[in-house]
Formats: structure tokens, sequence, C-alpha cells
């Protein structure tokens, strides 16, 4: 009986395994995955948070090692959390990215050295010029040369810039100046020669913003400071793709000698009344704003891959100037837009639904590469 019984657990443990591989291992093509299908193309990466980082969701980290080449924390490494105290860092979290993307042979992109949201409390507080720029010496040069040669690239400032082009009311313009930027990108190579070091904004690519990008790059590349890429985040709605201003873009931005990056991408799929992704923008919750709670109609996702299947082919076309795209997540569930800018809505920005499965955008950003 004792036998039957043990004979009996093994083949269900079996059983059981090869359902869930079986799960996992429904991508379209034996064997071939995002990062494969693209690998002579561009890096293929996805935002991390915190459980992913530390491995804890199992069919999460089955599909990132499977499908991507690159990462970037969502939020681990920004000053807030890294940085609690004016002489209290908080490693860990980094310390163990650092050591999964070593381990996995996965290319980790810090983000971000200098944001104006997400700062630690003692850093707002700040009063005077002079304390306020040691903050900012130390913190980069802290950081950025703790990971010298153990991170591919940094995103050194964040979103630096409103819609017109002009530079963004921040902490950093208030205390430092509008040379903020250029300071940040010396102190970072000076710490982090290593390392490549870009510029992250979104809506970069329209062409006012694009403007005063290039104008900050210009600016930094005139002091003889290293800038290395401009990553535009492509937080972009569906239907709504600025196709012909990313082409622009992606030519202006290489014009300058820059490597070029789509650092943050997913698509909105729910209404909302306004375009970009300035996180402390909010909209009042209804259920207008949640219409696909109980689930999304496919015609809609069809709508979907079209746009994302529209997009790669972009970046193909200009495969020699796009080195990396970057999902803002790794599926629907862990995506920021369930939040932001309504509280508790079901959104289903990228490739992957909630149950790690591929959705019919995946399958038509694969087929580009059959
Ligand atoms: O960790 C705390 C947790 O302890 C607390 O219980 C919980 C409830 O308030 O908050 C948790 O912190 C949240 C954090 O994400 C981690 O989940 C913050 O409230 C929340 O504001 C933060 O949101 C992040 C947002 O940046 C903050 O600005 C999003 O996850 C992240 O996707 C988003 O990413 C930004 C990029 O860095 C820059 N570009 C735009 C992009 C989207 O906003």
């Amino acid at each position: 009986m004792k036998k039957f019984i043990s004979k009996f657990a093994a083949a269900a443990a079996i059983l059981i395994c090869c359902v869930y591989c079986a799960g996992i291992s429904k991508t379209p093509s034996k064997g071939k995955t995002l990062k494969d299908a693209y690998k002579n193309d561009f890096l293929i990466g996805t935002a991390l948070n915190t459980t992913q980082i530390e491995e804890k969701d199992p069919k999460a980290a089955a599909l990132i090692l499977q499908q991507f080449s690159a990462v970037t924390p969502e939020n681990i490494m920004k000053a807030e959390i890294i940085h609690p105290e004016w002489d209290r860092y908080n490693f860990d979290l980094a310390d163990k990215l650092v050591a999964y993307g070593n381990k996995n042979k996965i290319k980790v992109n810090g983000h971000t050295l200098i944001w104006h949201s997400q700062l630690p409390a003692f850093a707002r507080r700040i009063k005077d010029v002079d304390s306020f720029k040691t903050f900012f010496n130390n913190h980069i040069t802290t950081v950025a040369s703790r990971y010298n040669g153990k991170i591919f690239s940094w995103d050194v400032v964040n979103e630096a810039l409103n819609e017109d082009g002009t530079m963004r009311k921040s902490l950093f313009l208030d205390k430092l100046g509008d040379n903020f930027v250029t300071e940040a990108f010396r102190l970072a190579e000076k710490a982090s020669p290593k390392t490549e070091l870009y510029y992250n904004d979104y809506n970069n690519e329209q062409p006012k913003k694009r403007e005063g990008c290039i104008t900050l790059i210009k600016k930094i590349q005139a002091a003889g400071v290293r800038i290395d890429g401009v990553g535009i985040q492509g937080h972009w709605h569906l239907g709504h793709i600025p196709f012909k201003e990313i082409e622009e873009s992606i030519l202006a931005y290489h014009a300058l000698g820059l490597k070029v990056m789509f650092t943050e991408l997913d698509i909105e799929m729910l209404p909302r009344n306004f375009q970009g992704a300035d996180v402390n923008q909010r909209q009042a919750s209804n259920p207008a704003l949640n219409p696909y709670a109980n689930g999304i109609p496919d015609s809609v996702l069809q709508q979907q891959a079209n746009d994302y299947a529209n997009l790669f082919k972009l970046f193909l076309k200009h495969k020699d100037k796009v080195t990396r795209v970057t999902f803002w997540g790794v599926n629907d569930g862990q995506s920021w837009l369930n939040g932001w800018p309504v509280p508790g809505r079901t959104n289903y920005p990228l490739l992957f639904d909630r149950a790690f499965q591929p959705k019919p955008a995946y399958f038509a950003v694969m087929a580009l590469k059959k």
C-alpha cells in the first residue's frame, strides 16, 4: 500500500510539473523568445519590482529569464529608497539586482540618480544651497561609484524638462541652477567611468520637448562631459502612438552621436484626459474610466497588437540607432497604469497578461522576426 501511494505521489508530482511548465512554455515558436528573436537588433528589457528582484514569484522569474536581456529597477534605486537618510544608504536590493544581473547575464540599467520625484524626506527639507549641493555630490558619487562597471548604464537625470522644452521647476533647479544636469553627468562620469550615462524623459519625442532635450544634451557635450544616450520613455496611448515624431526623434538624437533607447514602454488601454507620465498628475475615479474591469475585448487587444507591431517595425528600421527597448513591467498585473492616474483600475498595457501568458501583441511583435 505504502509503495503504491509513493508511486502515485511521484506520478502526480511529475504531472503537475508538466502542466506548470506547459503554462510558461506556451510561447509562440519553439524556443524563440523576445530576447532571442531581437538579439541582433537591440536589447529587450523590462522593469523589475522588489518581488521580482528577490525572485519570490516563480512564474515571473521564469518568464523574465526566458524573454528579457536587460532589466531596470522600477523603484529600488531611486534616491528615496537607496539613500533614506543623510549619511545612510540602503544598498540591499540594489546589490541583489546587480547579483541577479551577473548570475543571469542580463544587463542592468540603473534608474535613476537624479529625479524631482521620490526624493528622500531629508533632502526635501534641506534649506541652504551648500547643504543641498553636498547632498547632490554625495548621492551621485556614492551610488554611482558603488556600481561602477557592475551595471551597464545609468539614467543619470530623469524628467528635468517641461512639455515646452524649458527646465522643469524642481529643488535641483531652485538650489543648483540650470547647470545641474551637466554637473550630474560630470559627477557620474567621474564616479562611474565604466558605465554608460543617459538622459531619460517622457514626451521627449514631441517637437518642443525634443528641442529642449537637444539643447540640454548639447550643453553637456559642450562642457566636455560624457553622455552616451537618450531614453524616450514611451508611455503612449492606444491608437495615439506619435510614429512620425518618434522617427524624427530617433534621427535627431542619433545625429548628436547618441544611442537611442525606448526605456519605459507601455500602451495605455484605458481612457484618461491627458498624455505623458507626470506621476504628480491624478484624475478622480469613475466607472467610465475603468471599462475593462471584467476583461477586455479581443478587438481592443488586436488594436494594441497593431500598435506594438508598428512600433517595432520603426525600431527595426532604425536598429543601427536604437540599442534597447524596455517595457515598463513584466505583465499587466504589475503595471503602474493600474494605479495611475486613477487608483484601482484594471489596465492591459504590456505584452503578457496577469497569468504571464503572451497576448496578441506578443505574437505580433514576434511575427516581425519570423
Ligand atoms: O513601497 C511603498 C509601500 O511600502 C507602501 O505600502 C505603498 C502604499 O503607498 O507605496 C509603496 O511605494 C510605492 C512605490 O511605487 C512602490 O510600489 C509608491 O507609493 C508609488 O508612488 C510608486 O510608484 C512608482 C512611481 O514611478 C513613483 O513615482 C511606480 O511603481 C513606478 O512604475 C513609476 O515609474 C516612473 C519612472 O520611475 C519614471 N517615469 C515615469 C514612471 C511612471 O510613473
